[in-house]
């Protein structure tokens, strides 16, 4: 019985960590392909294997979840909103993307 849980209670975990995954992939599609212009032009980001140097390095901005957020969908100097051509659903994908892979929300 006991066991039971502990295998349940693994199991959860294992498909939370996919769909962590799944949503990874996706902030990474909207930062390197579907973002246009791409954020890969303007930014350096080592996971999305991107040296763009006309806005700041996000990986050592680590910008939070809020902070990406807040930048894409108002833009931010010369960076353009992107709230008119990304989706709610793409803005938190790539502000889940970049505040997880650069450490932002730690
Ligand atoms: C045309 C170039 C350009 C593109 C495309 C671009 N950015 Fe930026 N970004 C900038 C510049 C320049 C700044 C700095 C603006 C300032 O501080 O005046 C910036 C700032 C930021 C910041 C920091 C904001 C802050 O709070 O200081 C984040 C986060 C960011 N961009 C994420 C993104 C993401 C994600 C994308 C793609 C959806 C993207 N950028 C696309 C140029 C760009």
């Amino acid at each position: 019985m006991r066991k039971a849980a502990v295998l349940l209670v693994v199991s959860l975990a294992g498909l939370s960590c996919l769909a962590q995954a799944d949503d990874i992939e996706k902030g990474k599609k909207v930062f390197t392909q579907e973002a246009q212009p791409s954020c890969t032009v303007c930014h350096t980001l080592s996971d999305a294997n991107s040296a763009g140097a006309i806005g700041p390095n996000l990986d050592e901005l680590k910008p939070s979840r809020e902070r990406v957020i807040k930048a894409v969908s108002g833009g931010v100097g010369i960076m353009p909103a992107f709230n008119e051509s990304l989706s709610s659903e793409q803005i938190e994908a790539v502000a889940d993307y970049v505040a997880r892979v650069t450490g932002g929300d730690k």
